[in-house]
């Protein structure tokens, strides 16, 4: 006989349920389709939702727990927490005088390859104490639940060397453990060339492949590994080279690809059956294509265009109507895109990239969960999935876009309980 399980958390007059329900990953005219429910309700048990519908339905559908916590949502938004499938939170120096060098006309290569960019992070991470280290991350994390991200994937990529990488790693396990945010660890030893191999790339190479990696695992410190296919940092063979090993090793694969210049990243990403290619502002169109064949993710990253100050957007529209499965992410970092917040990333994802609004909220909801291959469990709003939800501060959901610059998430739910409250 199976117990009836009872609600612990109840809300209830939702004007606008965004429940994402239906299949996963969403692709072409599907990406509209926000299985949006008028006045509804969400009935949680534990950390699992039970119960979607209308609001009046899902009051009757189970008795309420002796400490059940009901909100009443009074005819606001509601989706399930965002997703944020790329980000380099692992950080401690800031560097706004490189953003102003750019400003002044300086580009992004030019001050990485004067040794400033992720290398002057580099240098910085490897002197900061871990503790030091962790406050500062951990308060970029409040900064992003507070904007409404639930799960977080989190790259290493500033230590560069196998004891400062596995810092960085370590930092991202501990936090995940006492953080409300779940963090999807990403190994990114192949960031950049460090200083001390810049005449050695193979012997870097060699480090990475037979050192780093066997620790990472040893430690089962990532679940993914990322490369930067850039010209100029790791090219096509050298990237195949190492995320083979990678692979080999027992990771999942995500890839830089394309970001500043087309090198074939997303090709090479889609024939090694990656999960997701980020960036693909200057994808080909064989890249296009090769994405669509083999179903990678692209996650675009608009707010790097933007802080960069480029005119030039990912085809986000070409890729819809191929039949790539798109998502956004902040790509949160303190180079090229230092936000916590997507929702002006799905502003930008609307004004930029024409995408709409439906198609940016199922690229930070549904399809970000299969960018970090979360499928089924979070990112839509089904009972059984984890009761992750935000209760956002408007009544229709395209002031998600629309109202921009400011943070509207008001109440935050993480595995069924309410770690933000107003
Ligand atoms: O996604 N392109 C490589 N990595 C980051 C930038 C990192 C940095 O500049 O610190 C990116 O754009
Ligand atoms: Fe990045």
């Amino acid at each position: 006989m199976s117990i009836e399980k009872k609600t612990t958390l109840l809300i209830k007059n939702i004007g606008q349920l965004v429940t994402l329900a239906g299949v996963a990953p969403r692709y072409g005219t599907a990406m509209n389709d926000l299985g949006l429910i008028e006045n509804g309700g969400i009935a949680v048990a534990g950390e699992e939702i039970l119960a979607v519908g209308k609001s009046d339905e899902v009051e009757g559908h189970s008795p309420l727990a002796e400490h059940c916590t009901v909100i009443d949502a009074d005819g606001a938004v509601v989706t399930p927490g965002l997703i944020d499938p790329h980000t380099h939170p692992v950080f401690s120096m800031t560097r706004e005088k490189e953003f102003e060098m750019r400003v002044q006309g300086k580009t992004y290569m030019e001050i990485a390859r004067s040794g400033g960019g992720i290398r002057a992070s580099v240098r910085d991470l490897r002197t900061t104490p871990a503790e030091v280290l962790k406050e500062k991350t951990r308060k970029r994390l409040d900064t992003l639940l507070k904007h409404g991200i639930t799960t977080l994937e989190a790259k290493s990529g500033y230590g560069l060397s196998t004891e400062a990488e596995i810092k960085s790693l370590e930092i991202i396990r501990d936090l995940n453990e006492v953080h409300p945010i779940d963090l999807i660890p990403t190994f990114l030893g192949a960031h950049e060339i460090p200083d001390e191999y810049h005449d050695d790339v193979e012997g870097y190479i060699k480090l990475i492949s037979e050192d780093m990696l066997p620790q990472v695992m040893e430690g089962k410190l990532a679940e993914f590994s990322d490369i930067f296919c850039e010209e100029g940092v790791f090219d096509i063979d050298q990237s195949r080279r190492i995320q083979s090993a990678a692979r080999q090793a027992g990771l999942k694969l995500k890839f830089h690809a394309d970001e500043l210049k087309s090198t074939g990243g997303a090709e090479l990403a889609a024939s090694m059956k990656a999960v997701s290619a980020d960036h693909l502002v200057y994808v080909s169109e064989e890249g296009i294509k090769a994405l669509a064949r083999s179903g990678t993710v692209a996650v675009l990253l608009p707010g790097t265009t933007f802080s960069l100050g480029g005119k030039q957007y990912a085809p986000a529209r070409k890729m819809i109507e191929s039949g790539v499965v798109v998502a956004l992410s902040t790509d949160c970092n303190p180079g090229s895109s230092y936000t916590e917040s997507l929702s002006i990333i799905v502003s930008l994802a609307v004004l930029q990239m024409k995408m709409t609004t439906a198609e940016a909220i199922t690229a930070v909801t549904v399809n970000a969960a299969c960018a970090v291959d979360r499928a089924g469990k979070i990112g839509q709003l089904i009972p059984g999935m984890l009761a992750d939800i935000v209760i956002w501060d408007m009544a229709d959901y395209r002031e998600l876009s629309y109202h921009y610059g400011v943070n509207l998430a008001r109440k935050i739910i993480k595995r069924g309980k309410l770690v933000v409250k107003e």
